[in-house]
């Protein structure tokens, strides 16, 4: 059985040893392996049933050591990191060869970010090479945000998960790109607002969304729960939905005419950055306890709004 605890040497020795383990991150959970060693990195593919084709995030702990990995680290890219690295954001860079193309995926660029999380920060500062790491569930599922949660789904796989606390974000990382012509464009909405990003660079290009369903990884279902997940208008939606075995899961209040005890609230106090932290332990707690269908509209789009309504369109059960 993986053993969960708070010791950095242990995590270190076994990743050392081209061994998977879970690590905490600000976002989310990740699944952790030596990012420059293609045995470790097929590892974690094979840990997490994840399709080959997508390819992983490399975390590593300095500024400083970005050149190892990107041949393209310009003044616009350098201002966000200064900004909000240690943090929930992840850049696109021109990778160098050091970076196997099993961690890209054959892509030319390579996803780095900084996470900001003290034992995970020990660890990469202990460590000679950079970790690779999704978020650290079976491919298809919610993210984690507690070692418990990994230790549940993939603790039968995996010798060690470090216990760094809850996730306080509780969404992954926002994804920004550098594009040939030197332009940023956003690949993933997640924990850092696309708000406070262009307050820093300004206006960036928007999201590209593949063009046929067949060929997209963006398109198809993602972060989905085990029951089925509706997006709408609530109380239209109960119309059809109306059962004991339905749960409402909502921003801020409840709605007046249906059991309190089947209705989960993000953020009594109204705080986008609460329902961002709650979402994802809240739709695995409703799996929990057995409701078959969950009824959800979207949050207000402002902050982590638009971040909270990907993942809910994404997680609804006609996308999977
Ligand atoms: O917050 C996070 O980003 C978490 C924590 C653990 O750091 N990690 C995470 O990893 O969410 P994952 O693998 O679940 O999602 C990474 C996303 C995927 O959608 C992947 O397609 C994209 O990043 N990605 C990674 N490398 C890429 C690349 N070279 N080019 C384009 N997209 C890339
Ligand atoms: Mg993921």
């Amino acid at each position: 059985m993986v053993e969960i605890g708070k010791e950095v040497e242990k995590a270190a020795e076994w990743l050392r040893k081209g061994e998977v383990v879970g690590i905490p991150t600000e976002t989310v959970y990740g699944l952790a392996g030596n990012a420059l060693d293609s045995m470790a990195i097929a590892k974690i593919f094979d840990v997490k049933k994840r399709p080959m084709f997508n390819p992983l995030i490399l975390h590593t702990d300095h500024p400083a050591k970005i050149p190892q990995f990107a041949t393209h680290f310009p003044p616009l890219m350098q201002k966000l990191a200064n900004t909000f690295w240690p943090g929930p954001l992840t850049m696109l860079l021109p990778k160098t060869p050091a970076v196997p193309d099993l961690l890209t995926a054959g892509n030319s660029r390579v996803a780095i970010r900084i996470p900001r999380n003290f034992l995970t920060l020990k660890l990469l500062a202990k460590l000679d090479f950079p970790l690779a790491a999704p978020s650290a569930n079976p491919s298809g599922y919610i993210s984690p945000t507690t070692a418990r949660h990994v230790a549940e789904q993939l603790g039968e796989s995996i010798p060690y998960i470090l216990d760094g606390g809850k996730s306080i974000v509780g969404l992954e990382s926002t994804i920004i790109g550098l594009e040939a012509d030197g332009s940023l464009r956003l690949y993933r909405l997640g924990g850092l607002s696309l708000e406070k990003i262009e307050e820093v660079v300004g206006p960036i290009l928007p999201i590209k969304l593949k063009e046929s369903p067949q060929s997209s990884g963006q398109l198809k279902s993602h972060y989905a729960p085990e029951a089925k997940l509706f997006l709408g208008k609530i109380e239209e939606l109960w119309e059809r939905h109306a059962s004991e075995k339905t749960a409402i899961l909502r921003f801020d209040s409840a709605v007046a005419e249906i059991p309190l005890q089947q209705q989960f609230i993000l953020s009594p106090k109204g705080d986008l950055n609460e329902a961002a932290a709650n979402l994802f332990a809240y739709l695995r707690n409703i799996d929990k306890a057995d409701f078959d269908t969950i009824l959800t509209e979207k949050l207000p789009a402002i902050g982590l709004g638009p971040a909270i309504n990907d993942r809910l369109t994404r997680a609804q059960h006609e996308f999977k």
